[in-house]
């Protein structure tokens, strides 16, 4: 397998937090995270809220400094950068980001012509260049540059927005581009077209695209591999296909179970992962897995956190969890007898 475009080990990010009475303590954001992005492909990054999905991106494109671990970029070790180092590299412009909230991240009294060419001057480009690259930037994420051109962020709709905060992110001809909820305040309808667009400017530029979601029904179609993020951990990572119908994490067989348009054979069902109802959850200290509170699986082993491990017998698969291997196996025994005991109560 060839070198990753992007190599992240044992990443831990943790923020400066106000403590009532105590000062100032820390948070950790990220603990252990050790994920590789390819060229060319997309990854989807999936997680519920405060999970570090975004910290991650921040960290990758040096707007905050790693606790520990190390990023390397295109065999460049970014995540020890400093100073004039780091202005360097992200004036370069070879990650990009593209932010959770487009309007908030677009300076509102700025036209679009402005806004597409700004990171163009940061990076040092001519002025006698810029125009045309603005315009192919903008013509490559669909819109007409003509008519476009010298409008504000507020005369624009949603769906336009989204896709001037990404033609300013692509215009500096990025490898990696972040892309922070790019559809979660989307119409379907709009946010099918994003995500085709997305598809599209990888296959032309040759792009690496992580797509950061809250659900696994948006990054099902068009993610190759999906990263499952709970609690400031990577607990499952692997190819699309085989982490939807194949999940390896409890919590990533509850995000499938859930998600409507992940149809597969031997489907599993919320009832089948969750807690039986009026059963005491497990209790954990500091040391003990991230998920054990709401794990149905938990044992003895399961006061001790896991690492992310690759997954036995396959090629690109990892997962934090004691039980990846055996928990399907007693979910298909308790189906079974569930069914055979209790014919009318499936579904
Ligand atoms: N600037 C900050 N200062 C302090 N804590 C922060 C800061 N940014 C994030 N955090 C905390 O770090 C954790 C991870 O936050 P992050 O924004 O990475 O989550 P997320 O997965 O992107 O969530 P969401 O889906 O809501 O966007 C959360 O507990 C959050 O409160
Ligand atoms: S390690 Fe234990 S508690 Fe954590 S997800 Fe796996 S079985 Fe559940
Ligand atoms: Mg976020």
């Amino acid at each position: 397998m060839s070198t990753p475009l992007l190599r992240i080990t044992d990443l831990s990010v943790s923020y400066a937090l106000p403590r009532r009475g105590t000062g100032l303590g820390t948070g950790a954001a990220l603990r252990e995270v050790s994920l590789d992005v390819r060229a060319g492909e997309i990854l989807g990054i999936v997680g519920e809220t405060g999970s570090g999905k975004t910290t991650l991106a921040r960290a990758t494109v040096g707007l905050v400094t790693p606790a520990t671990g190390t990023i390397t970029f295109d065999g460049v070790d970014i995540g020890g950068l400093q100073g004039s180092a780091l202005r360097g590299f992200r004036r370069r412009g070879q990650v990009q980001l593209v932010f959770q909230d487009p309007l908030r991240s677009l300076d509102p009294d700025l036209t679009v012509g402005q806004l597409v060419s700004e990171p163009l001057a940061i990076a040092g480009v001519p002025r006698s260049e810029q125009r045309v690259r603005v315009e192919e930037a903008i013509g490559l994420v669909g819109l007409d540059p003509s008519t476009i051109h010298d409008r504000l962020p507020r005369q624009l709709s949603g769906g336009q927005r989204q896709r001037i905060a990404l033609a300013r992110a692509i215009v500096t001809r990025p490898q990696l581009l972040f892309c922070d909820e790019p559809v979660s305040a989307l119409d379907v309808s709009n946010r099918n077209l994003v995500l085709s667009l997305l598809d599209r400017l990888r296959r032309e530029l040759g792009l690496a695209v992580v797509i950061i979601a809250h659900d696994l029904s948006s990054l099902a179609g068009v993610a190759d591999r999906i990263a499952v993020f709970y609690r400031s951990r990577l607990v499952e990572s692997g190819p699309v296909e085989e982490v939807l119908t194949r999940p390896a994490h409890p919590y990533t067989g509850l995000l499938t179970a859930s998600a409507p348009s992940v149809a597969h054979e031997d489907r599993l069902r919320p009832a089948d992962l969750r807690l039986e109802q009026g059963a005491e959850p497990p209790k954990g200290g500091p040391d003990s897995c991230v998920f054990l509170a709401r794990c149905r699986f938990a044992h003895e082993a399961c006061h001790q956190q896991p690492l992310t491990t690759p997954l036995p017998g396959t090629a690109d698969r990892t997962a934090a969890c004691h039980a990846a291997t055996t928990w399907p196996s007693q979910i298909a025994t308790t189906s079974t007898s569930t069914a055979a005991d209790q014919p009318a109560a499936a579904g």
